[in-house]
């Protein structure tokens, strides 16, 4: 069953602890973090204390998405804070083995994401060494934008990929999931969609969790 993890770069960060206990009582199986640096993202979000307070909140599994330059400069921080999963971009360096292995040497899984406009050959070769392959729907940054069509197509060749070679990497997708686009990727063979702005924005949370994973 596909699970949901909603970002919290879309909660009410005054009320941060209550919004992460809401999400685990609604059936959130993962929670996204965001982190930007205003370098490789031209906006800047949270460090490792918030995934701290957020751990502490919530005792779920915490998907950290690097969207900064030199993620390896944080790798233990983000380790000691709790994070669960790390994940860092193709495009700060074409070949990710080394930061793969830093990360794996911390005990945190790992995962490898491109944005929009990069071929998904860029990740492929490398998808047997990592836990998650992430498809950026959007351009990262913000919160709130409209998920690219073309991100279906690119999320199937890259299931078909790692149905191919047997991996057991996982795929998820993130920007501008909704209920109603969620159904197409997760026949598209998406394992985990992340969702901002259509999980915390959505009144009957419960409802939504429901309905997305079509029970
Ligand atoms: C975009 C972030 C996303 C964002 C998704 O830069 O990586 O995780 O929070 O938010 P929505 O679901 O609102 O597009
Ligand atoms: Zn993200």
């Amino acid at each position: 069953m596909v699970m949901i993890a909603p970002s919290i770069l879309s909660a009410d960060f005054a009320r941060m602890g209550e919004d992460v206990r809401s999400a685990k009582a609604a059936g959130a199986d993962w929670l996204h973090i965001d982190i930007m640096d205003g370098h490789f993202v031209p906006n800047l979000t949270v460090g490792p204390d918030m995934v701290k307070a957020v751990k502490r909140s919530a005792d779920l599994f915490l998907d950290v998405h690097l969207m900064v330059t030199n993620p390896e400069n944080f790798f233990e921080s983000f380790a000691r804070a709790g994070a669960d999963l790390l994940t860092f971009h193709i495009e700060i360096d074409p070949d990710p083995t080394k930061r793969i292995q830093m990360v794996r040497n911390l005990g945190c899984q790992v995962g490898l994401t491109l944005n929009p406009d990069r071929p998904i050959e860029t990740i492929l070769p490398y998808m047997h060494l990592v836990d998650l392959a992430l498809v950026m729907s959007v351009f990262p940054g913000f919160g709130g934008q409209k998920f690219i069509p073309e991100s279906l197509d690119r999320a199937r060749k890259i299931h078909e990929y790692i149905v191919a070679n047997k991996l057991s990497c996982r795929l998820e997708v993130d920007g501008g999931v909704t209920r109603e686009n969620a159904p197409a990727l997760v026949a598209a063979g998406v394992d985990v969609l992340v969702m901002g702005t259509a999980f915390f924005r959505e009144s009957d949370r419960v409802g939504l969790v429901r309905a997305v994973k079509g029970n």
